[in-house]
């Protein structure tokens, strides 16, 4: 974390303290501690909104453990540290546990030592020496979620209670009856009375759709709704939400690990040797039970354990923030006991936090390929997740507003597994007095063309597509490709070089070529750049609507492209052609007529425009459509199989160029399918359908019919 960033934290106040002569900022200290952990313990528990990451709870609830341990003359009976959780809410029925919901003891040490560290504990309490045989663990999954006690009467679900603080819990029974998972009567084998515990959870992909969904209703602006944090939050709030109506809908799963209270054996309730046949034996009566569950040997396969859940840790369908481990003879946990509340024959051994405290030093706006403006938290560096991150993504203007970062801010950073990171929250009493909100600019901070954020669309994008350096590969690439100008040859990685090694800064260089230029590139020989020069030559002539398309304005695909030579006939008269006179043509309608109007009003896209055809670029200029005769207007094509002479994109142009239009498939509404060699189902849905069938004979006498 940030140092300093949460000032009760720094790592000298984890250096021993003398007894005597320092009590007294030890005491306070304690105090301090104590009244922390009891305000992120109610935000987190109570009101599921924390404001700190775990780890850094974790390490605060750890020092003030170590400092009672030091001077237990300074515990206090309200400390933090003699409960497990938060306090019930006085809204449901408490419950007193029949047997305590204990705590496991962390073991924040994320590497393998950890494993060893507790390994080498158990054995000395156990007072085993080197020469005796490895302690059998069961390794299982720290699953992030809710502590539930499940209490079945006579096989029955009688009562599901939270942990609260461990003696006392909230009655949520109704809430979690709605959970699938969980069975609400058990086979005839089971005790009398058997309670279960386990985790309430929420996958993640429900977690997706409940934000989702969540989203929706906030932009409807249904009151009251918000989205969560984390699965984990999510599954917390649906818990101990009042209304079971409302639970019922949230997605929660469940996972069971452990006992409470049990008929007695001598009752005739149930006789276990090992935790993992306890599990077992609940798997065997309806609870589910992780897979990952296994038995360990020793601290060496504790480690494998450990090292083969984090590398799937990202891909598990859940979350977890660590593994624990347990003894597994329960002989032996017997005989270890506990430290206050604490076993001593389990622990949980935690990864690194995927969540830390850092501080924004900026927002920069980055511009992708495509033109889309993205807002990017510039970080304090920050170690989370294995990495050190100093870029989280704001995603664009809607979510920067929704978190509200702003600089100087100290926030949590998440970053898991490949995910890129993001900014969790913002801690809001850390800000900034009179730190200004963000606001997306209005110009692209690459080159300084208007950027427009179009209705409907989340994204602000650059205008300047032609002329920005953070789209000219894209702009290169669309410019070449074989349905616009067309530059045989002129791929991706090609692209990729000459843009890099600085050869090409705008597209006009790309008839600039020379080449010595090309040649010096990697892999490249002369001939083929002889070819490459060739084939830059032959694109110069092309037509209107190849070279419109190929400008790559947004919206303006192919068709449109061809529509709009159609009815204007001249570039001048397109790239002048108010919104209005746009409008008229077919196709167009006000968001691609303002797109193309935004286009044009861009000074550098002219200027490109201009220099590409100084550099030799030219097509034939038609009439306005009003004077070209169309003679397939109105009239639908389909073209299948392989005709005799044209390739079926020529026909197609030549179709469209008479006013016709081009499907893919054929359907009442097709006037002509033009069937060539080895025709398909195309063909025998016209024969079907009653369509005319037609050969490529027919379709130029058609043409020159006219
Ligand atoms: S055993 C006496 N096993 O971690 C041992 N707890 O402090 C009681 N947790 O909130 C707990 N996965 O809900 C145990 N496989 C697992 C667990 C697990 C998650 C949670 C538990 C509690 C905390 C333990």
């Amino acid at each position: 974390m940030a140092e300093g960033a949460f000032s009760m934290t720094t790592p000298d106040m984890f250096t021993p303290l003398e007894p005597a002569s320092v009590s007294d900022p030890v005491a306070a200290r304690m105090d301090a501690l104590r009244r922390q952990l009891h305000h992120h313990a109610h935000r987190y528990y109570v009101l599921d909104e924390p404001q700190i990451p775990d780890a850094d709870y974790d390490r605060m609830f750890q020092e003030l453990q170590a400092l009672e341990a030091l001077h237990p003359e300074l515990t206090s009976p309200d400390s933090p540290t003699r409960r497990v959780g938060g306090k019930p809410l006085q809204q449901f029925a408490s419950v007193r546990h029949a047997v305590p919901m204990l705590s496991i003891r962390t073991e924040t040490d994320t590497e393998a030592s950890g494993a060893q560290n507790f390994d080498a504990r158990v054995r000395k309490e156990l007072g085993l020496g080197a020469s005796d045989p490895p302690v059998e663990y069961v390794a299982e999954l720290k699953f992030d979620g809710l502590a539930i006690n499940l209490r079945y009467e006579n096989g029955v679900l009688a009562q599901a209670a939270t942990r609260g603080d461990g003696e006392v819990g909230e009655d949520v029974t109704q809430n979690i009856r709605t959970i699938r998972q969980i069975p609400l009567r058990l086979s005839k084998d089971a005790p009398p009375v058997l309670e279960v515990r386990g985790e309430v959870y929420m996958r993640r992909d429900d977690f997706e759709s409940l934000n989702e969904k969540q989203r929706e209703k906030m932009a409807r602006g249904i009151k009251g709704e918000k989205t969560f944090v984390n699965p984990r939050n999510a599954a917390a709030g649906a818990v101990r939400q009042l209304d079971p109506a409302i639970a019922a809908r949230r997605p929660l799963s469940f996972f069971a690990y452990g006992l409470g209270e049990v008929t007695p054996e001598e009752e005739g309730g149930p006789l276990f040797e090992t935790h993992f046949e306890l599990l077992m034996t609940l798997k065997s009566w309806g609870f589910p039970v992780a897979d990952l569950t296994g038995t360990a040997q020793g601290a060496s396969e504790l480690i494998a354990f450990h090292e083969k859940i984090g590398r799937q840790r990202d891909q598990l369908p859940y979350d977890i923030d660590g593994v624990v481990y347990k003894v597994n003879s329960l002989a032996l946990q017997k005989k270890l006991g506990f430290v206050t509340r604490e076993p001593r024959w389990a622990v949980a051994h935690k990864y690194p936090a995927q969540e830390q405290i850092t501080t924004v030093l900026g927002i920069d706006v980055q511009v992708g390929r495509t033109g889309k403006l993205t807002p990017v938290a510039k970080l304090a560096p920050v170690f989370v997740g294995g990495v050190t991150v100093t870029n989280a993504t704001l995603h664009n203007e809607d979510e920067a507003r929704r978190k509200d970062v702003r600089i100087g801010d100290t926030v949590i950073v998440r970053r898991a597994g490949d995910v890129i990171p993001e900014v969790v929250s913002v801690l809001l009493d850390k800000r900034v007095q009179d730190a200004p909100m963000f606001t997306m600019p209005r110009k692209c901070p690459v080159c300084g063309s208007d950027a427009v954020r179009e209705e409907g669309e989340a994204d602000y994008r650059c205008t300047g597509g032609l002329f920005c350096a953070a789209q000219r590969k894209e702009a290169i690439l669309h410019y070449s490709h074989r349905r616009a100008v067309e530059i045989e040859g002129l791929g991706d990685k090609l692209v990729e070089q000459l843009v890099d090694a600085n050869v090409i800064r705008a597209l006009p260089d790309l008839y600039r070529l020379g080449l010595s230029a090309l040649v010096a590139l990697d892999r490249m020989a002369d001939k083929s750049a002889n070819n490459l020069l060739e084939a830059l030559e032959k694109s110069k002539a092309t037509t209107l609507p190849r070279f419109l398309f190929g400008l790559g304005i947004r919206h303006v695909g192919e068709a449109t492209a061809k529509a709009l030579a159609r009815h204007f006939g001249k570039f001048e008269a397109i790239m002048d052609a108010t919104e209005e006179q746009l409008l008229a043509v077919n196709d167009v309608g006000p968001i691609v007529a303002k797109s193309i109007r935004t286009f044009f009003d861009q000074p550098h896209n002219r200027e490109v425009v201009a220099q590409l055809r100084a550099c030799g670029v030219r097509w034939k200029e038609g009439e306005a459509a009003a004077r070209a005769p169309q003679p397939l207007s109105g009239k639908t094509f389909v073209i299948t199989g392989t005709l005799p002479t044209l390739s079926r994109d020529q026909a197609k142009d030549l179709v469209e160029a008479a006013g016709g239009k081009v499907a893919g498939s054929v359907s009442k509404k097709t006037d002509y399918v033009v069937a060539g060699a080895e025709a398909g189902s195309k063909l025998v849905k016209a024969q079907a359908l009653g369509v005319a069938v037609i050969d490529e004979a027919d379709l130029l006498t058609l043409l020159s019919r006219y």
